[in-house]
């Protein structure tokens, strides 16, 4: 590729003028409950004490055998936390919490469906329930410390128990969203070599009892074309001893969990000591290619990070009502509902279906209902209860005393809503930015200590070290005004260990773009690429402009364009395909496909569909795209690639910039006309853009 097309397409270091906001401090109250009000602990968290303070998380923890090494750095960036540790992780989330805490609700699970009773989960009851579900998987399944079991589950409290039960094996459990389609989920099957799937026979979402039973027969097909077999489907009723899906059980190889279940009634089941560099769970996200990787998270170290970071970000207290409104099937949920609440007692509310069913009131009336006093939310759900239901937080009588966003960056005025009308002007708010593969917060401002500033999630998260390098490798200095490419420049328990079965591609994605020697063993030759762009005011706080590779964040979930893009190319008369983010001011972004056609296929709204059909069937609903664009050529470099940074500006009403150095520039205008006024027709201009998606979309497709 020639200087001037890597010029073209390497664009992190836009320039962007933001207005800077106000400092905003919590309350007096706040902070005189908080974890963590000592000031002393930014000193403690001083790089010169690296890597030690993260013991001070490590501490939380009850361990089997304490670690006698920190940090081992001996086989870069491989990193070992907490190594010579022994410990379990379901008896650091249930098992050591029974004696103080036996009849605390451990969950309070809500269904969608208002009139359905809740189901309040004590710790005595989530104890009896993992050593149960955990003897069915040694004893029914013959699954072993680590072997893989992929579980396909909704929002429901056998989610938790199930990993729970997993965790107390040393089985790695890899949870795959529910609303994933079946297909999906049969190639994480395949790529984590899992031999039992453990299922919902149905779930309510919007109103309707939804078959998802039938996704796994689906997944079991997929993975048998990927060469894996599963022995084992385990399906949970969502009404135990009832049938809520139509799709029938296949013999020998499905089986209700709760006929099982009656041969294990009172089993124990002793916490297998698993050493803190064991796999705990994989986590498959998207990336630059069509092969989701499995992001793979070890034991002591993401625990003992998630266990800190939940007691000092969340400021959860055994007595607080938690209520993270993410799913169990993200990381947010993994960390942020199980795994770091837990470790501290918490109670958490789990919520089955949409927060505007059956109106937008139903958040704020399951809140009043239960006393919430800590909210979790991402800013999708934020804008969407805000733009349904801009008054309804007033008319409810909850107090909340933190609360959280995450997953996308939050205009201020979406974040002054959130404080003013659903905080009441009285909760602190943490705007936490981390990623799958982080395992835990990486920036955020630590409530008590550090006031907030909209839009901005604050300085690095303790511990954490952020820094901001351009294409060169050079840093961009704080309040430059500069964006560029955000970088860890140190390990941290949380992060992954590595991509599960892939270690090169781990080094490929992550690490080769500024490591200047790969044989290094200094974990400063090592920056994590985080794959977002960012500003660095001044004052030292980010603002994550958005991802800088070939990813598409719709609503808080990452999609890779090239997973869209090759399921557009399974239509039959698709030669070539490009997937690109469209401002929508509700889901952040929405993905729209540009697809050309094979010769002697004629554009038709049926290819549209087909397009459509093929990407709802082989990832799921998330990823359907608001528009498909037949096109006759897509704008391309000398070297072949599509410039989705070019179509992207053309789908957003934003000036393409210099096309002169395409191989085709005369296609741009074809394909500008045509799809711009064809949006102008059906109403689907963006009125505000604003200024974070303007930035993002300059830099989409970058070569990070
Ligand atoms: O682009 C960043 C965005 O979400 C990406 C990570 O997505 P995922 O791995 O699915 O994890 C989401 C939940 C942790 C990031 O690369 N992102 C996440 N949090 C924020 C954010 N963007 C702006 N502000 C945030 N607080």
């Amino acid at each position: 590729m020639s200087r001037g097309e890597q010029d073209q397409i390497s664009e992190s270091q836009i320039a962007s003028h933001w207005r800077e906001e106000e400092f905003i401090s919590p309350g007096a109250g706040f902070i005189a409950q908080a974890n963590m009000a000592d000031a002393k602990v930014l000193e403690r968290f001083a790089i010169e004490n690296y890597p030690e303070y993260f013991r001070e998380y490590a501490d939380l923890l009850t361990w089997d055998q304490y670690w006698h090494t920190t940090l081992d750095t001996s086989n870069p960036p491989f990193w070992k936390w907490f190594a010579g540790g022994k410990l379990n992780a379901s008896y650091n989330c249930v098992d050591r919490h029974v004696a103080a805490h036996k009849n605390k609700a451990a969950f309070i699970w809500v269904a969608e469906p208002e009139d359905e009773q809740d189901r309040v989960i004590t710790y005595q009851d989530l104890y009896v329930r993992v050593n149960e579900f955990a003897a069915l998987l040694r004893d029914f399944c013959g699954v072993k410390a680590g072997d893989r079991v992929t579980l396909h589950m909704p929002m429901v409290p056998e989610l938790p128990v199930a990993m729970l039960a997993c965790a107390r094996l040393g089985v790695v459990h890899s949870q795959v969203f529910g609303g994933f389609s079946g297909a999906a989920c049969g190639d994480r099957i395949v790529d984590s070599g899992s031999r039992v799937l453990i299922t919902m026979d149905a779930y309510y979402r919007n109103g309707d009892l939804l078959d998802h039973k039938v996704k796994a027969d689906e997944a079991v097909a997929q993975a048998e074309k990927g060469g894996a077999s599963v022995d084992k489907v385990l399906v949970w009723r969502r009404y135990p001893g009832r049938d809520s899906s139509p799709t029938p059980m296949i013999d020998g190889r499905d089986f209700y969990v709760d006929d099982l279940l009656k041969d294990y009634r009172g089993q124990r089941v002793e916490p297998v000591s698993m050493p803190a560099e064991a796999p705990l769970f994989l986590m498959y996200t998207s990336g630059t290619t069509a092969r989701p990787k499995g992001c793979q998270h070890s034991t002591g170290g993401y625990l003992a990070y998630v266990a800190g970071t939940a007691r000092y970000y969340q400021d959860i207290h055994p007595e607080d009502v938690y209520w993270c409104f993410a799913d169990i099937g993200w990381i947010t949920g993994h960390s942020y509902i199980v795994y770091g609440p837990l470790a501290n007692a918490a109670t958490g509310v789990l919520y089955e279906g949409v927060p505007t069913y059956p109106d937008p009131g139903r958040p704020w009336r399951i809140a009043e209902r239960l006393d919430v006093n800590i909210f979790h939310t991402a800013p999708t759900t934020i804008r969407m209860l805000r733009k349904a239901g801009p008054d309804e937080p007033q008319k409810h009588n909850y107090r909340f005393k933190h609360m959280t966003t995450v997953g996308e960056p939050i205009e201020p005025e979406v974040w002054r809503w959130y404080y003013e009308v659903v905080g009441k002007r009285d909760a602190a708010i943490v705007d936490t930015w981390w990623q799958t593969e982080t395992g835990g917060f990486i920036g955020t401002t630590l409530p008590a200590l550090q006031p907030m500033k909209p839009g901005s999630c604050g300085p690095g998260a303790l511990g954490i070290f952020p820094i901001i390098l351009d294409e060169d490798g050079n840093e961009v200095e704080p309040g430059s005004g500069r964006a560029g490419n955000i970088c860890i420049s140190n390990p941290w328990p949380g992060f992954m260990q590595t991509v599960w079965g892939d270690p090169d591609r781990f080094v490929a994605t992550y690490f080769e773009k500024y490591c200047k020697d790969p044989n290094s063993k200094d974990w400063r030759d090592w920056p994590y690429v985080t794959g977002d762009g960012a500003m660095q005011a001044a004052d030292g706080y980010f603002r994550i402009v958005g991802r800088v590779d070939d990813v598409i964040n719709v609503a808080g979930h990452r999609l890779g364009t090239k997973e869209l893009e090759s399921a557009a190319l399974t239509v039959e008369a698709v030669g070539e395909a490009a997937a690109v983010p469209a401002y929508d001011e509700l889901r952040g972004r929405v993905p729209e496909m540009y697809v050309s056609l094979k010769p002697g296929y004629e554009a038709s709204s049926e290819v549209e569909d087909q397009v459509k059909s093929a990407i709802r069937q082989m990832i799921g609903p998330i990823a359907r795209p608001a528009h498909v664009w037949v096109t006759t050529d897509l704008p391309k470099t000398r070297s072949g690639k599509i410039m989705r940074r070019v179509i992207a500006s053309i789908s957003n009403f934003m000036d393409v910039g210099d096309t002169t150095t395409l191989a085709n520039p005369e296609v741009v205008d074809e394909v500008r006309i045509a799809v711009q006024s064809a949006k102008v027709k059906a109403g689907d201009v963006p009125k505000d853009l604003p200024e974070s998606a303007r930035a993002e979309i300059r830099q989409f497709g970058g070569d990070v």
